[in-house]
């Protein structure tokens, strides 16, 4: 039954995404109305300037460059802004004002959502957003309601299309970094200044809420360690292949049990060598896909578009349909999940495994030295090739688990000896059997 009264919606932000939800908005209004129960009344949309180009027309007089009155007067605010400011503080007082909220901010959720939630918390309001981590991929409701009896323990995510885009360029055609990022910038995947998705800001963010809600602890971008792609070289890459494994950018998180036997968190996103037989090494082009292994379900994949107007205002209507509902019920969702707070690690702490390929001397006693250097630092080896010879010679060492600081100084080590001409490649190697 749809009720006589409208459901007031304020749209924040008219860019690819909130211009692809005043689209829907007015496209699905009649199932919108029939699976909420009442009729969506679109209030405003908040805009810097009036004259901007839009991919939408946008109904005469909703435009608004007053978002702070624009956020007093909707039951329902769609924040699609992104950035700190104005978005936090628009955010918060649409939630002082009663309203609930929607957002696909994950810069913002990634370094202030506990503000957030309190503020949502103390208003009695939802905040949803599961447009800001992968787009249209459903994962943070999986995470927060359908795993929710679950323990989950590890989370390895490729969040973010720009950089799987490159990758698989650099895997599939062959192309240096350099040449593969210009053809992701021509197609549209990489913006003018490619610096937050190349080096791992918006991955980082994403891993940050990501871990937040799998492990019910706070963690912010601050405690997420981050590393780019783009020092990734064709040789890494080809030299990943030569081991049956693909190069992706990763955001890991994981649970890690303590000697002390108390659990702690380790959240951290860089460029991995993962098999080619992981799930998420199929994932291709600027594609995402999120990897979930908990106690009771074992392996779950999300897969799907991660970014993009159309795909991610699909998430933020669904988040949409969600709070309007609650509102009629007169309720709400599950707000943050905290209790666990866990300790997060430092990176030295964090245990993986590495990949080392160094230019060595073809000579007696150069692999036993090379041996004796990750002796000394605790690691183990698992497998060591060598290729060429003479002057040309290259071992690849591939180690077993150790902590990131003894693998760390193992390459320190390495680089100050004699007998190695240049370390080539260093790349962690993740998801495959130890
Ligand atoms: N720029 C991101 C990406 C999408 O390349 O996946 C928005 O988070």
């Amino acid at each position: 039954m749809v009720s006589a009264e409208p459901l007031k919606v304020a749209v924040l932000g008219c860019g690819s995404v909130g211009s692809q939800v005043v689209r829907l908005l007015s496209e699905q209004s009649e199932d919108l109305a029939a699976r909420i129960g009442a009729p969506v009344e679109l209030v405003g949309v908040g805009v810097r300037r009036l004259d901007a180009p839009r991919e939408v027309e946008v109904p005469e007089g909703l435009l608004t460059t007053d978002s702070a009155a624009l956020v007093t007067r909707a039951d329902v605010v769609v924040e699609v802004i992104g950035g700190i400011e104005p978005a936090r503080g628009l955010i918060l007082s649409a939630l002082e004002h009663g309203a609930s909220v929607v957002t696909a901010n994950k810069a913002l959720l990634a370094e202030d959502g506990p503000t957030l939630f309190e503020a949502a918390a103390k208003a009695d309001r939802d905040l949803y957003y599961e447009a800001a981590v992968a787009g249209a991929i459903p994962i943070l409701r999986p995470l927060r309601e359908s795993l929710a009896g679950d323990r989950v323990t590890r989370v390895l995510g490729i969040v973010n299309g720009t950089t799987n885009f490159i990758l698989d360029k650099m895997d599939t055609a062959g192309s240096g970094f350099a040449e593969a990022l210009e053809e992701a910038q021509e197609l549209g995947y990489a913006e003018a200044d490619p610096t937050a998705d190349v080096e791992g800001f918006d991955a980082a963010a994403k891993a940050a809420i990501l871990a937040s809600l799998a492990f019910h602890t706070r963690v912010t971008a601050a405690d997420v360690h981050r590393e780019g792609i783009s020092e990734v070289t064709a040789a890494d890459v080809a030299s990943a292949a030569e081991m049956g494994c693909v190069v992706k950018l990763l955001a890991i998180c994981e649970l890690r049990r303590q000697p002390g036997g108390e659990d702690a968190v380790a959240v951290r996103v860089h460029p991995a060598m993962i098999p080619r037989s992981h799930p998420l090494a199929s994932v291709r082009e600027a594609y995402n896909a999120v990897f979930v292994e908990s106690e009771a379900a074992g392996q779950l994949m999300f897969y799907g578009p991660g970014a993009g107007g159309s795909p991610t205002a699909s998430a933020v209507l669904g988040d949409l349909v969600t709070v309007a509902r609650n509102r009629l019920a007169a309720t709400r969702g599950a707000g943050e999940s905290a209790y666990a707070d866990l300790a997060v690690l430092p990176m030295g702490e964090t245990v993986t495994r590495y990949h080392v390929a160094i230019d060595v001397d073809d000579r007696a006693g150069v692999l036993a030295a090379v041996a004796q250097a990750f002796a000394e630092h605790g690691v183990s080896i698992q497998t060591v090739r060598q290729e060429g010879r003479d002057d040309d010679a290259q071992l690849v060492v591939v180690s077993h688990e150790a902590t990131d600081a003894q693998l760390s100084a193992t390459v320190e080590h390495l680089q100050r000896m004699d007998i190695v001409r240049e370390v080539t490649s260093v790349m962690r190697v993740e998801g495959g059997a130890e």
